[in-house]
């Protein structure tokens, strides 16, 4: 049997054009989001149209809400509530500098009896399946989430997904996947996996050491929008980069607006270009242009010369 498939909340990233990417190579359970102020989504700002854009399939997409107080988040979430979407997703696990500084975030893990508070106020303003995404804490302290996990839920979270690095970590240490295990045993709602799963084989092992109901993947989603259903066998056998890539341009052109594409399309190269060999080299020239045209020029010419890149043979 094969594991239900997340596609991460990644900011910049977990935007339509993505998921239109992925379903063209077969799809995957569900999608998140990037996080979503929900001081903007209240506010209603200039881009928040396309950031709610819940497509192609609003039933498998999660709104993720990053806010520092209850009253925000909850308010955000009443609104929400109103748009089809498969649950609502509360990010606890974000450690940037900016966002944690805010009080948002992973900074909610040092704050356990507001984080409760929090999913209380959130669950009555919905009934979507309610999850909280987050980090162990700021230590490795197992004790201490599963304390923090029960409370949330105790004030009605269905699910719970972990990332399983302390907020300090960043993506530096490999993850401790031993404490989704534990956490999985320890809840009565479902836990989800989240971390360095970057192969078919490390996505089987992860679901074969038991503990969760589904696996998220982030960045190998973005370097390889075909591993979901390479992971379920069902991915096309062959991958040709150089169309990928334009077809990722082009779905960027529909489904963002046009004062993203530019910082869209360079986040977007910077995961896909580690597929090839120049692959540094060939981010550099990319971010060097602004159009969508010479971004076209700069593949051409770099798949002229490196023909044998030009596509992969997916097993
Ligand atoms: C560029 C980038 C942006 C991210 N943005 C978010 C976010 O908006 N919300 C969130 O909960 N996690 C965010 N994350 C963390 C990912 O959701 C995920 O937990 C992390 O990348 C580990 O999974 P992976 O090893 O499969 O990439 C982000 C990660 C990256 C690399």
């Amino acid at each position: 049997m094969f594991p239900p498939l997340y596609c991460a909340p990644m900011a910049e990233l977990s935007h339509r054009a993505l998921r239109e990417l992925i379903e063209d190579f077969g799809g995957c359970d569900e999608y998140f989001s990037e996080m979503l102020s929900a001081q903007a989504v209240l506010s209603g700002g200039r881009w928040e149209s396309w950031y709610l854009d819940g497509g192609p399939d609003p039933a498998r997409f999660v709104y993720q809400l990053t806010g520092t107080n209850c009253a925000d988040i909850a308010a955000a979430t009443a609104f929400l509530d109103t748009r089809e979407a498969a649950g609502i997703d509360l990010n606890m696990g974000c450690s940037a500098p900016a966002i944690t500084k805010t009080g948002a975030g992973a900074a909610w893990l040092c704050r356990p009896d507001e984080a409760a508070r929090l999913v209380s106020a959130v669950r009555r303003k919905t009934s979507k399946r309610l999850s909280v995404k987050l980090r162990i804490g700021r230590t490795a302290d197992f004790d201490q989430l599963v304390r923090f996990c029960k409370n949330l839920e105790n004030e009605g979270a269905d699910l719970i997904i972990l990332h399983p690095r302390t907020s300090k970590e960043k993506f530096k240490r490999t993850v401790r996947w031993d404490y989704v295990v534990r956490l999985g045993a320890a809840l009565r709602i479902p836990v989800v996996g989240n971390g360095d799963i970057d192969s078919v084989a490390v996505c089987m092992k992860r679901w074969n050491e038991g503990g969760v109901t589904a696996l998220m993947l982030g960045r190998r989603a973005v370097k390889e929008p075909w591993i979901f259903t390479q992971i379920k066998g069902s991915a096309p056998p062959c991958i040709n980069h150089e169309e990928t890539m334009l077809r990722f341009l082009d779905l960027l052109e529909r489904y963002q607006p046009p004062e993203f594409f530019v910082s869209r399309a360079r986040r977007f190269f910077g995961y896909y270009c580690t597929n090839f060999t120049w692959g540094t080299w060939l981010v550099t020239q990319l971010c060097r242009e602004t159009t969508h045209r010479k971004f076209a020029a700069v593949l051409a010419a770099y798949f002229a010369e490196h023909e044998d890149e030009r596509s992969i043979t997916v097993q």
